[in-house]
């Protein structure tokens, strides 16, 4: 069995409160060859943190961005000290880091770099099939910019889907080419069982508990 990669990138969303509460409402039971993951806004990490501890829950946690500087004087970035406290990886390169804020390649380099040095594996996104990706890279997400956020209307053809994986694995060595895009419940499996597909960046579907769950059980 492949290993899956579902990840819910719950951006700019939830309090502590609704955090809390999706957490106590989020049931799975089957997580085999899942890597279930889930990136949440800054102020939620430690909470959730604790929470999944207490609990033993089956869920690692992933910032949705990194300083591109050290600890230091640096007035509102978090740095790579501080997310390793509470995850394991970071988002890197999302599309809506890249229209937003503005973030170029080189400001990329300088995150990944960070995430390297504080040992964060970075879940690397790109926006468009033929984006250039660094080297060294394990898991990246190809989101494409018409599929994300249409509340599951527009996800790309599972062929498109295939073809970018195939492409990230046979040219750049990508381990983990993941599809991030309108993915929900419904379309899931059809994503799943492409052979060049290993999981999902998943956003608005993620902020249910019982739609996420619905997902690692569908696939
Ligand atoms: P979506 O977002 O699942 O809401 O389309 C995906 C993403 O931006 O990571």
């Amino acid at each position: 069995m492949k290993k899956l990669f579902i990840i819910g990138n719950w951006k700019s969303n939830k309090t502590s409160l609704e955090a809390r509460n999706w957490l106590k409402d989020f049931q799975i039971s089957e997580v085999q060859d899942k890597e279930i993951i889930i990136c949440p806004s800054f102020t939620l990490l430690a909470m959730m943190h604790a929470f999944i501890q207490e609990h033993n829950m089956p869920i690692k946690l992933c910032g949705q961005d990194i300083s591109p500087f050290p600890e230091g004087a640096y007035t509102g970035a978090i740095n790579g000290r501080q997310i390793k406290e509470f995850a394991s990886y970071v988002l890197i390169g999302h599309s809506e880091r890249r229209t937003h804020f503005k973030e170029s390649d080189e400001l990329l380099a300088e995150k990944l770099k960070m995430a390297q040095a504080y040992q964060l594996e970075p879940i690397y996104c790109i926006p468009e099939k033929n984006a250039s990706i660094p080297p060294g890279l394990s898991v990246v997400a190809y989101e494409p910019l018409d599929a994300i956020s249409t509340s599951g209307a527009h996800p790309v053809p599972t062929d498109v889907a295939n073809a970018v994986g195939k492409r990230l694995q046979e040219e750049q060595h990508v381990r983990y080419p993941l599809y991030g895009g309108s993915v929900t419940s419904e379309n899931v499996q059809t994503y799943a069982s492409l052979p060049h597909i290993n999981g999902f960046l998943i956003g608005g579907a993620s902020l249910d508990p019982q739609e996420f769950a619905q997902i690692i059980q569908n696939v």
